[in-house]
């Protein structure tokens, strides 16, 4: 499946649940100066969470987002980024658990016929809610439910106790498992091993807290969905490639650079291991986006402005 269709099929099926299509925001948030770039789906809606300007209820959107956070590792990985689309449904005060992890469960089962026993989940650790909403409505086996503390299953990651201020709350990850004879072959692999076998593919926030400066959780004035799926990972699961490098909207790309600065592969042989391409690849389109939203480079570093 393309990851134009991907990304169509997606909006459809939340546009079928009744949700507001929403424009992608510009990469450059116009009213949010805690953000130098827009870095997830939930960004545009943050007023919303709070409970200001709930105009309608419901939202789904494929967000450019651009995270400086992972410029190191691009290249170098199977999937980071500086630049790629979030894919999110969102919900101001109307659905909470039940429908998004229902509907995310549908989406990737029944939708993009993704093998429900290659799906995997995570919860934050207290959340026995949505535990039960996995086991006991979805059915995923206990043993393919893992349990995590806040620095994995909470959004953003550690809010409690390192913040920032503001919308949060626990999440739940689903992971897209290769098979016992990907990555370590380890009998115990799971979700948290980072050998390659587990590819976190979507998370569901339930939006419940605003964080407060004493560290404290406010609870919202009303209970809400924020949730992110990237869609050049869930390409590169439904293209059955192991690196977003190797999907339709990269490939090209990165080869063409690859035949015009004569690069070979990386040093392992692999075509995504190491290659400066992939990376090219990846910045091009960051640089192209950015312009395009109106960031336009100079030679000055942001420290002399
Ligand atoms: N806001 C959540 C994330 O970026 C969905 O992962």
């Amino acid at each position: 499946m393309k990851t134009d269709d991907i990304r169509q099929a997606f909006l459809e099926f939340f546009k079928s649940k009744e949700h507001k299509i929403v424009q992608s925001d510009s990469l450059v948030p116009m009213d949010d100066p805690t953000l130098l770039f827009t870095g997830a789906g939930m960004n545009q809606f943050k007023e919303k969470f709070l409970g200001w300007n709930v105009t309608y209820k419901r939202a789904a959107s494929s967000q450019k987002c651009l995270r400086t956070g992972d410029l190191e590792n691009v290249g170098g990985t199977s999937g980071h980024h500086t630049f790629f689309e979030m894919l999110g449904n969102f919900s101001f005060g109307d659905y909470f658990k039940k429908e998004a992890i229902l509907w995310a469960w549908e989406f990737l089962t029944y939708n993009l016929r993704l093998k429900g026993e290659n799906l995997w989940v995570s919860v934050y650790k207290d959340d026995d809610e949505a535990y039960d909403i996995w086991k006991d409505v979805i059915k995923v086996p206990k043993e393919k439910i893992i349990k995590f503390g806040e620095k994995e299953n909470f959004w953003p990651s550690e809010a409690p106790t390192k913040g920032p201020c503001g919308p949060c709350g626990p999440c739940s990850e689903l992971f897209y498992d290769y098979g016992k004879d990907a990555g370590c072959k380890n009998q115990t692999c799971a979700p948290a091993c980072d050998c390659g076998r587990f590819v976190e593919i979507w998370n569901l926030v339930f939006t419940q807290f605003d964080r407060q400066a004493d560290s404290s959780l406010k609870p919202l004035p009303s209970k809400n969905i924020d949730t992110g799926m990237g869609l050049e990972r869930l390409a590169s699961v439904m293209q059955g490639v192991k690196t977003n490098f190797e999907i339709d909207i990269f490939k090209p790309l990165a080869g063409e650079i690859q035949k015009m600065a004569r690069l070979t592969t990386g040093r392992s042989g692999q075509a995504w291991q190491g290659t400066s391409a992939n990376a090219i690849a990846d910045h091009i389109r960051a640089v192209t986006f950015a312009v395009s939203d109106g960031v336009m480079p100079s030679k000055k570093s942001a420290a002399t402005w």
